[in-house]
């Protein structure tokens, strides 16, 4: 029996900020498939969500850093017509100098922050744009826009998400279809621990709480937000930002070379 509820697919699910939208959504009446290489972390959140809000959720072991896990999902996506939303979470990335970085973390970064997202949202949007509906929220990252010495892979993925979510809203413009770039600063999660800088280094007033940071992203999107920021208070410092940067692409197309090089 198809589900009466709309679907909801958040990959990452197993701890974090993915295991807070799979709660937050399953309070929305959303059915979830919870996705994340830990299944006994994935069942035990299944277990409650489906007891607490007597929705349906199923569990899909999948490691989107390999090719056999993510034809898993994008087959998922490509043929269930009940799902309406795509929530790309999954993400990680090493501390460290791209230097020092080994060949398999930077391969697995670049796979799971960047090749993962872009084929997820094209194994769902056919469907979406076939119904003129469904929405993608991409988790990217304020360091999009401030690569430090530590994050220079991390920020250059981050800086994907955020452009190829940016992309995807031009081109989806009036087809029903929602993308929301979600940019969280320094959150409460176990992604320090695999990062390889323990969480306990950061100044706690500059952290954010995983359900902060979960309802205001919802809040966002709720109010139709492309980008959200959940941390940035001043909001004209993002209006800026993308007026300077817009400004900056006009002053390019003038097809001859700027006085100073010549
Ligand atoms: N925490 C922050 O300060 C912060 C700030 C900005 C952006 N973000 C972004 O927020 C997102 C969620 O991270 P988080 O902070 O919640 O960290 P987290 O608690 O470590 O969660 C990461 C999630 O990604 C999953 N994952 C990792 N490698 C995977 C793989 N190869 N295949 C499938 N799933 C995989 C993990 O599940 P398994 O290990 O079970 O597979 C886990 O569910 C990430 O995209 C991160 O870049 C976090």
């Amino acid at each position: 029996m198809p589900s009466a509820n709309p679907i909801a697919v958040v990959t990452g699910a197993s701890s974090g900020i993915g295991a807070v939208y799979a709660d937050r959504l399953a309070r929305r009446g959303y059915d979830l498939v919870l996705v994340a290489r830990r299944i006994d972390r994935l069942r035990h959140l299944a277990d409650t969500l489906c007891a607490t809000h007597g929705i349906k959720v199923r569990s899909i072991e999948a490691d989107l850093t390999e090719e056999a896990g993510l034809v898993q999902v994008e087959e998922l996506l490509h043929t269930d017509e009940g799902i309406a939303l795509l929530v790309n979470n999954a993400g990680n990335g090493k501390l460290s100098s791209t230097a020092d970085m080994s060949d398999a973390d930077t391969a697995a970064t670049i796979a799971l922050n960047v090749v993962a997202p872009t084929r997820l949202a094209r194994a769902v949007l056919p469907a979406f744009l076939r119904r003129h509906s469904g929405a993608i929220i991409n988790i990217a990252s304020v360091m999009a826009f401030h690569p430090l010495p530590i994050t220079t892979l991390y920020s250059a993925t981050k800086s994907y998400v955020l452009m190829f979510s940016r992309g995807l809203q031009g081109e989806l413009a009036n087809t029903g279809v929602r993308v929301q770039a979600v940019l969280p600063a320094g959150t409460a999660t176990e992604f320090y621990d695999h990062a390889g800088i323990p969480l306990s280094a950061f100044d706690p007033a500059v952290v954010m709480t995983t359900e902060n940071l979960v309802d205001a992203a919802l809040a966002g999107f709720d109010k139709g937000e492309e980008v959200t920021l959940p941390s940035v208070h001043d909001v004209s410092l993002w209006d800026a930002y993308e007026q300077a940067r817009s400004a900056l692409f006009g002053a390019t197309q003038v097809g001859t070379p700027a006085p100073r090089y010549v």
